[in-house]
């Protein structure tokens, strides 16, 4: 069996793109930049219906995550970073658009219609994050204990902001070691549900596939057990065994930065935003060398949605919560092939 896995679809050439071909095939090109963003497990719940210069960008809902994300939260915030993804290959190739979200009362899978037009939106800024598209990766490994810039932090929530979301910038240690409280309750909640490990470990992979999470990196390699849920919650925070208190003292001190991301409503509409709130602001990171991962944990489990929203303090729902700092090179996870994803 090949047990390698295929990363292909990380290797672009953007002197490939034609300046002189038809827009449907100019939005073909821009929708290999689409498919590069995160989603939760690597699911990649999108499809993406090409129709001449208009490309319908449409929620997957056959890669759902009923266990974890029973509302599709996850899954539209997942093509929200699809989305940004490819507002910046459009933008970056000078092609200007224009975008309906949730075009269709009656269809709802239908997350946003864009059209490429030339008295559309043409974003400067968000050609600036192009180079990043191919570079970001989710890093569960320790961070370098330092403290990320005040400028920079300022960036990023700016990054969130021009998406419509509220970014919290969280350093102080205290503050970071009430989080850090808060996540391993979380994941012990979800680690005592047998459906939950059933289904993240289904999304854990230890031979080719070309969605979900490989199982390769010094900490998850051979280690995958569904029985063994702190070998499972590598995934999650970067525990190796080392036992609750140590995983606790390790995330706090591998994480210079806690970033939640929250929105005034909670509906669909925001979710799609939060995506795109999201990846401006990891490719923004991305650009200025900072890495990310995420402990959504007390958002998925809704109980403690409400503390964490205290502990950041902000007066808005948390959708996302991540850690930020300056990280090792890790490989990438791999993606279906486009001709899976257009119709
Ligand atoms: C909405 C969302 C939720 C995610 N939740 C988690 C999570 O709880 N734990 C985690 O380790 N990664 C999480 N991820 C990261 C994905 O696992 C990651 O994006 C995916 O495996 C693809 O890898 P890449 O980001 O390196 O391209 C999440 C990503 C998104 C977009």
């Amino acid at each position: 069996m090949n047990n390698a896995i295929t990363l292909s679809a990380w290797e672009l050439n953007e002197t490939d793109f034609d300046a002189g071909a038809s827009p449907e095939q100019q939005l073909r090109f821009a929708l290999q930049y689409a498919v590069l963003a995160p989603s939760n497990h690597n699911t990649q719940p999108w499809r993406f219906i090409v129709d001449g210069p208009t490309v319908q960008v449409c929620a997957d809902r056959t890669r759902a995550l009923p266990v974890v994300d029973p509302f599709d939260r996850e899954l539209l915030i997942s093509c929200g970073a699809a989305l940004l993804n490819l507002r910046v290959a459009l933008s970056h190739f000078g092609l200007s658009y224009a975008i309906t979200v949730f075009p269709s009362e009656s269809d709802p899978d239908i997350v946003a219609q864009l059209r490429v037009s030339r008295d559309g939106h043409l974003d400067k800024a968000l050609a600036t994050l192009f180079v990043a598209l191919t570079t970001r990766v989710t890093t569960r490994t320790p961070f370098v204990d330092e403290p990320v810039a005040p400028r920079l932090q300022w960036d990023l929530t700016a990054a969130c902001d021009a998406e419509g979301a509220i970014a919290t910038c969280v350093e102080a240690e205290t503050a970071r070691h009430a989080i850090a409280q808060l996540i391993a309750e979380a994941d012990h909640a979800q680690f005592a549900d047998a459906r939950f490990r059933r289904e993240l470990a289904s999304w854990i992979h230890s031979r080719r596939r070309d969605d979900g999470m490989p199982a390769y990196g010094a900490a998850v390699g051979g280690l995958l057990n569904i029985a063994a849920p702190l070998v499972t919650s590598v995934v999650r925070v970067f525990d190796v065994g080392a036992g609750a208190p140590a995983t606790h003292q390790r995330l706090v001190e591998g994480s210079p930065l806690f970033v939640g991301i929250s929105t005034e409503r909670d509906d669909p509409e925001a979710w799609l935003a939060t995506g795109q709130a999201l990846e401006r602001m990891l490719l923004l990171a991305a650009s200025r060398g900072l890495t990310a991962s995420y402990l959504n944990q007390p958002i998925e489990v809704t109980t403690l949605r409400e503390t964490l929203r205290s502990l950041l303090n902000v007066d808005a729902t948390p959708q996302l919560l991540l850690r930020m700092g300056r990280g090792p090179q890790v490989d990438h996870s791999p993606r279906r092939p486009l001709s899976d994803v257009i119709d």
